[in-house]
Formats: structure tokens, sequence, C-alpha cells
């Protein structure tokens, strides 16, 4: 793994692939330092998404595409027998980096079935395929997010106040957004449209990320502290609010970043549309609800310390969730790249995941 520096003008993709080389924007830097990590190897790909050097639930699929890659470029094997039992252990390791967002196992679950698929192929023409696997993942992420962007533009009315929590755009995507891909969307459409930005404690993705994002793309964004998002509510400064999802289980509850539960019964209170955006890669139709889903807890540091400074004293007791359940009642609608569920967000899941088919 090296690191270069890079400050390209076109659109921006967090993660770059050429000629067996992977390259991702180190998401712990910013927005102080940009700085590129290059990857050839499974094993530090999977260390990438558990170090949140790549976060974000599509992005982290995408680079587990890559890294499934790498490893099945790297295995010595005769026959499908012996590739098969590699490639499983080397997607074994790959899932085990983070456990909430769902499009990790299912970028994992597709190379699989591609390779399980093609049985009847050589070992050298399987490695060839997931090559191919990997970077059509990536491309139909940036193209599944434009479709979500158009989708669910239409949402937000011009002039609209939009607060998000966490970052949901780019950064967390293969390029574009889901959340941000929608303000986005709106904003390419003319809207005027002014971003409200949670910090996002306790690894403030708002304050770096987001921040950094829509300030680079010139949309209007205001950050705020993520307990100040009630009292701008209160005071009428906010017409909607738009979040993205790790993991929405069967019945429309939504896994997204800790504190999205806690905006979306503030939104319920003051009478605000709650919006999702989120691929159909994200529904898990096997969850019938977020009960079931797993919900990773990070170190304490996290929580007292801001940075290097520490803020709590030493020993102190320490929760750090790092994602919570939203219920479906909370929310307006979902978006998706093959349309809007409003209302029954089951039935309207069901129907839209059936479509994707
Ligand atoms: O811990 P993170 O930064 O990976 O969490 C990311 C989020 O919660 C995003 O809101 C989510 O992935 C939706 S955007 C694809």
């Amino acid at each position: 793994m090296t690191a270069t520096c890079n400050s390209s003008a076109r659109e921006f993709s967090p993660i770059e692939y050429s000629d067996g080389v992977l390259r991702m924007i180190d998401q712990r830097l910013l927005p102080g330092e940009e700085v590129w990590l290059e990857y050839t190897d499974f094993r530090a790909v999977a260390e990438a998404i558990r170090t949140m050097v790549v976060r974000g639930a599509t992005a982290i699929g995408v680079a587990a595409a890559y890294g499934a890659w790498f490893g099945a470029r790297d295995i010595e094997a005769e026959d499908f027998a012996g590739f098969w039992t590699k490639f499983e252990e080397v997607c074994d390791l790959l899932a085990a980096t983070r456990p909430t967002a769902v499009n990790l196992f299912w970028a994992l679950e597709r190379v699989k079935s591609f390779v399980r698929a093609n049985d009847n192929q050589s070992v050298v023409n399987l490695k060839i395929g997931l090559e191919y696997e990997a970077i059509a993942i990536a491309a139909e992420d940036i193209r599944t997010n434009r479709a979500m962007g158009k989708n669910g533009a239409p949402l937000l009315p011009d002039g609209a106040r939009v607060l998000t929590h966490c970052n949901a755009g780019a950064l967390a995507t293969g390029g574009y957004g889901t959340a941000l891909g929608v303000i986005r969307a709106a904003v390419a459409a003319g809207k005027k449209i002014a971003v409200i930005a949670d910090e996002t404690r306790p690894w403030p993705q708002g304050a770096r990320l987001t921040a950094w994002e829509l300030q680079r793309d010139g949309i209007p964004v205001t950050l705020i502290c993520d307990n100040m998002a009630g009292y701008l509510m209160s005071r009428g400064e906010i017409d909607c609010c738009i979040v993205g999802a790790d993991r929405i289980a069967a019945n429309g509850d939504v896994a997204n970043k800790i504190g999205t539960y806690t905006v979306a019964v503030l939104a319920k209170e003051h009478g605000i549309p709650f919006y999702v955006a989120a691929p159909l890669s994200t529904i898990d139709m096997s969850l019938p609800d977020g009960s079931h889903i797993p919900i990773e807890e990070r170190g304490a540091a996290e929580v007292t310390h801001s940075g290097d400074r520490q803020l709590a004293p030493e020993g102190i007791a320490v929760r750090n969730p790092a994602f919570d359940i939203t219920p479906a009642r909370l929310v307006t609608a979902i978006v998706t790249e093959q349309g809007v569920a409003k209302g029954d967000l089951a039935a309207g899941l069901r129907a839209l995941a059936g479509q994707g088919r």
C-alpha cells in the first residue's frame, strides 16, 4: 500500500480502479488532507474497510468487490473446487469487517454467485470474470445513485432547507451519493436548496465529509451540532430531512448512522417530512423488521476523545453503537432507483424490489 496526492477536477469518486490497482481516498484524514492510498491485496482492502479508510454502505460494497477480485487473483488452484474453497475464505474475511451495512454482504454474494454460476469455467476465466464483475458493481452504483437522484428530486421543494445526517454522498458510495445524490439532482434541476448538515458525533462524518463534499460542489451548506436540529425545527428553519441507509428491513425500518432515529422523532413532532434514499441493494428482504439488524459497536475512544484530545475522565464507562433503527412509521418515503415507496412502506418496497429483479 502506498500513499499519493490527487486533486482531479472530474466527477468525484472515492474509489478508483485501473490496471489491477485500487485507489481510495483516506476518509479518516478529510477535510485536512486529501491522501489516496493504493491497494492490490485483499487483506489490506479488508483492513481499509474495518478502519474506515473507506466507509458508507455502498462504498464498502464496491471496495469489497475489488478486494474479492484481488483475493481471487492470488489463488493458486488447478480446478474449480480448489478455487471455490479459497475464494470463500477470501469473501469470509472481507465480510467480517463491518456488520451493519448489508451492501457489503450483497456485493460479496454477487461475486460468489458469479463464481457459482460459472463452475464450468477455467480458473483463469473465473479470475478475468471477477475483475469485470467488480468494475461493473462500481459503475452500476453510480448509475443507481443518479436514478435515485432523478426519482427523489421532486420531493425537495424549490427553496427547501434540507437537514441531512452523517455522510450519504459521493464519499459513501461509488460516486454522486444517495441522500446527497437526491440533493445534487434537485440542484441540477434548477432548485435552490440549502443543506443543514448534522455534525454526526462521534466520527463526525457530517462535519468532515458532508461539509467537505458539498462545499466542493458549491451547494450551500450550514453545519450544526447534532443537538441543534430540534431547535432549528421548532423555529421553522428546516423544511425536510433526507438521509441514506445502511440496511432497510422488509417492513421499512431503517438502520442508519447513530442519531438518525433522533432526527426522525424530531421531524415527526414538527410535522416535517423525513425521507430515506437507498438503492435496492440496501433492502434486506430476509429481515422482517429492524430489530434483526446487527448494530456495530465501536471503540470507546471515539466517544471519550475528539481527535487526539481526551474529553472524558479516564476509565469512564462508554457505549458506542454506530447505527440506530428508525421505525418505518417515522419514514415519510423511501427513494430507490426503481421509484419511491410511500405510505405502506412494506408493500411499496416489495413492489419496487420485484421490479428490480
Ligand atoms: O459508519 P459509516 O460512516 O460507514 O456510516 C455511513 C452511514 O451511516 C451512511 O448514512 C449510509 O451508509 C448511507 S449512504 C450510502
